[in-house]
Parts: C-alpha cells; sequence; structure tokens
C-alpha cells in the first residue's frame, strides 16, 4: 500500500466502516460549531467576496463534512436574512478535500439527498445561497490551490496524523538493528527511549510548520483556518491520551505475537503515524512561523467511549464501553492495519482490545481525548514586514532610549 496515496478511513461492512463509527469526530464538529460560525461570518462581512470559497481537509466519508457545509451555508443564510453581510448575494463553492484513496464517490453520491434536505430544513423566508460542491484529492502536507485562491479552511480530526505516514520506515532507517528499538509500543509510551520520541515530535513540528506554509499561499489576505486535531492535555509526552488508548492496542497485538498468530518483527517495525501535541508545542510552531495570527486556542474534552456523553469524571456504566472505544478506533486504523498486517487478525484483535478496553474503563475515570482547535487568520505580507523588520527596529530604539536616559 502506498499510505500517502492509498490511506484512508476503513470503508466496505456498515457494522465497521467510518461512515458509521464516527459519532465521536460528529461531537467535535458540534462543539466546534459556534467557532465556525463565527469564521464564517468574519471572512464575508471583511472580505465581501462575490464567491466564497471553503475547503473541508480530510473530508473522509460519511456525512460529517456535510454537516459542516451545511453549517457554513446555513450561517451565510442567516446572516443575510438579518442582513448581516451587506447587499450582495453571495454564492458558496466547497472543496472536499482528501487523500486519493478516500472514497469521494460514496461523499458525491449523497450529495442530491443532501441538497433536498438542507432546503427542507430552512423555513423558505431563509434564502440559501447557490452552492457548489467538488472533490479535491491530495495530501494537505502538498499545494493543493492556487495562489491566494481561498477564504475558508476547515480541517477537523485529521492534523494529527504525520505526513509521512511511515513513523516505522524512519525509526528502521535510523539504523537496521533500531527497528524494534520501540519495543513491541506502536505510539509513543513511558517506555519509548528519547529517539524514537524525537522522531514524532520533529516530524510533528516539521509538519505543521509546512502545513501552516502552503495554507498562507492558499489564502486569500483576510483569510482564516479553523483547525480542530487531536492533542496531549499533559505537558509529559510519555503520558499522553493516545499513549493509553494505543498502549492498550500494542497489549492486544503482543498477546497475538505470543500465540504465534503475529510475527515479532511485524510488531517492532509497526509505529502509528500520529502525533498529539500539547498546547504549547502547537502555539510554539505558530509563533515560529510567523505567518499566522492566533484568534482562539482551547482544549477540550470528549470521552473515549463515542456514546458516553456525560461531562465531567462520571463513570458512565454501558456494557458496550470496550466495543463502542473498539469500533470507534477500527474504523480509524483498519485500512493502516491491513496493509502492515493482514487483513486476517483484524476480528481478533479488535475483540481482545475491547476486552482489555472494558476492564481498563472500569478502573479508570480519566480516559478522554484531549480535542484542540486552533483558529488562525492569516497575516498579510504588511504584518509580517512589520513584525519582523519594524518591531525589531522599535524594540532596539527603545532599548537604545533606555540605555541612553540611564
Ligand atoms: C478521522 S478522519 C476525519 C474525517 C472528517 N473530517 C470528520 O470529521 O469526520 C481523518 C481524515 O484525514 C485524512 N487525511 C489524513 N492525512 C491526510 C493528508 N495528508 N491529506 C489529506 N487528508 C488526510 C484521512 O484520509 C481521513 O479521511
Amino acid at each position: 500500500m502506498n499510505l500517502e496515496r492509498d490511506f484512508h478511513m476503513a470503508t466496505g461492512e456498515a457494522e465497521a466502516n467510518y461512515a458509521n463509527n464516527s459519532r465521536l469526530q460528529r461531537k467535535a464538529l458540534l462543539k466546534t460549531k459556534p467557532l465556525l460560525d463565527k469564521a464564517v461570518r468574519q471572512v464575508y462581512t471583511a472580505l465581501q467576496p462575490p464567491t466564497m470559497v471553503v475547503a473541508d481537509l480530510g473530508c473522509s466519508v460519511g456525512t460529517n463534512t456535510l454537516l459542516f457545509v451545511s453549517e457554513v451555508i446555513s450561517t451565510v443564510a442567516y446572516a443575510q436574512y438579518q442582513n448581516e453581510l451587506g447587499r450582495h448575494p453571495m454564492e458558496l463553492q466547497f472543496f472536499l478535500n482528501d487523500l486519493p484513496g478516500n472514497d469521494f464517490n460514496q461523499v458525491f453520491q449523497s450529495l442530491q439527498q443532501f441538497t433536498k434536505s438542507i432546503a427542507e430544513d430552512h423555513p423558505k423566508e431563509i434564502a440559501l445561497s447557490p452552492f457548489y460542491i467538488s472533490g479535491l484529492p491530495g495530501s494537505f502536507y502538498t499545494r493543493i490551490f492556487p495562489c491566494q485562491s481561498v477564504h475558508l479552511f476547515h480541517s477537523s480530526y485529521c492534523l494529527h496524523w504525520q505526513s509521512q505516514v511511515r513513523i516505522s520506515m524512519m525509526i528502521k532507517d535510523m539504523d537496521e538493528s533500531m527497528a524494534n528499538l520501540n519495543g513491541g509500543n506502536i505510539y509513543i509510551t513511558k517506555s519509548t527511549p528519547p529517539s524514537v520520541v524525537k522522531l514524532y515530535q520533529d516530524q510533528f513540528q516539521k509538519d505543521m510548520a509546512l502545513f501552516l506554509k502552503l495554507r498562507h499561499q492558499e489564502l486569500m489576505p483576510g483569510g482564516k483556518m479553523l483547525l480542530t486535531f487531536l492533542g496531549r492535555k499533559k505537558q509529559d509526552v510519555l503520558d499522553g491520551d493516545m499513549s493509553h488508548l494505543f498502549g492498550l492496542l500494542a497489549e492486544a497485538l503482543q498477546s497475538l505475537v505470543t500465540e504465534g498468530v503475529v510475527e515479532k518483527g511485524k510488531l517492532e517495525s509497526f509505529n502509528i503515524p500520529m502525533y498529539g501535541a500539547s498546547i504549547d508545542e502547537v502555539k510554539a510552531v505558530v509563533a515560529l512561523n510567523e505567518l499566522f495570527d492566533m484568534d482562539h486556542i482551547e482544549l477540550f474534552e470528549s470521552n473515549w467511549d463515542p456514546y458516553d456523553d456525560l461531562e465531567h469524571d462520571d463513570m458512565c456504566s454501558s456494557p458496550q464501553r470496550g466495543v463502542n472505544v473498539a469500533k470507534c478506533i477500527r474504523a480509524v486504523l483498519e485500512p493502516l492495519l491491513v496493509s502492515h498486517f493482514g487483513e486476517y487478525i483484524l476480528d481478533e484483535l479488535f475483540k481482545r482490545y475491547a476486552h482489555l478496553m472494558d476492564r481498563h474503563l472500569a478502573k479508570e475515570n480519566t480516559t478522554k481525548f484531549s480535542v484542540i482547535v486552533l483558529a488562525l487568520n492569516r497575516r498579510d505580507f504588511a504584518d509580517i514586514f512589520v513584525s519582523l523588520t519594524i518591531l525589531p527596529l522599535f524594540n532596539q530604539l527603545t532599548v537604545a532610549i533606555t540605555v541612553e536616559s540611564q
């Protein structure tokens, strides 16, 4: 499998596919709706384009991306109705982006029904803007739009995926004898050596910096981005939420190795190409990059069990919890696991994972994903010029004046 080309979420059987097992990701879209509304209104009132160009990066399959599209259409429609956006009738152009292996046809086939239902969902007096939806295959770690052609970028539950999709290969490249450096772990855990942690962290910094640089080129001056992705609440990189979640999956894989179902070498060469950054790590890349102003950043938590909507640390007692988490993780990782281990391990692996998860959830009540939401405003070159040249000069001048006056 060429992962940059063919990587995708699980398709196929309804029981296990992403479209039917993405309630966790849907909850994030609902949670970030007020920020999306704000971004849409800001972009339109500031820029007043005849056509607003909006892109959802990492759209995947299922109805989540269409929920995003419907929120943008609705926000614009109500704002136009309330005359907040001036008198310009505007049109909307949406680009749904994902890697080429994504089943775009599945999304396209639901568009007719979507167009019908969004019209029915709005009262007659709320006129919807004409909208156009296109698919855009390609990695968001490459240029995917012409210069200054997009007003708003959105991406939800994607940016924790690393560009290389091959941390395992990078570990191998360090030295053949170091291929098993992560010692049977599949992500960063307490026993992960610093060299492997550094690989993950360096890759995160490179990816995020590249992503910001590319989107800065593609955004119109005054454009915005709303990015939601998995992160880490604690500063300690060895003790992240994903460390525990994937630690249990590694345990299930290890049990298959012990029974001779999976080769030890196969497990040792598998590392999940995701990274959960802390808020400070994200802020540091944005600040270093100097291409965007941070409008908003926050971290919220979401229970591992996608069907557990309880806030705080109340224990949910559903007997399905382990199975629910296992289905959610399987829908995301299945194609990656199949390409590395083969399809034959899947059912047994996730049966064991659900069991281990059940046991874990019965003991622990801090079993939550940390989700980072980041709203960024594109800086214009004039702003960048000021921050790179005038401000440092001004600072020097202030220092000189201070020294002089002493
Ligand atoms: C968990 S899904 C999220 C889908 C959707 N945004 C949602 O909220 O349900 C993550 C998506 O990111 C896509 N993805 C990962 N890396 C990507 C990349 N470099 N470029 C484009 N899409 C990518 C995956 O193919 C997958 O469809």
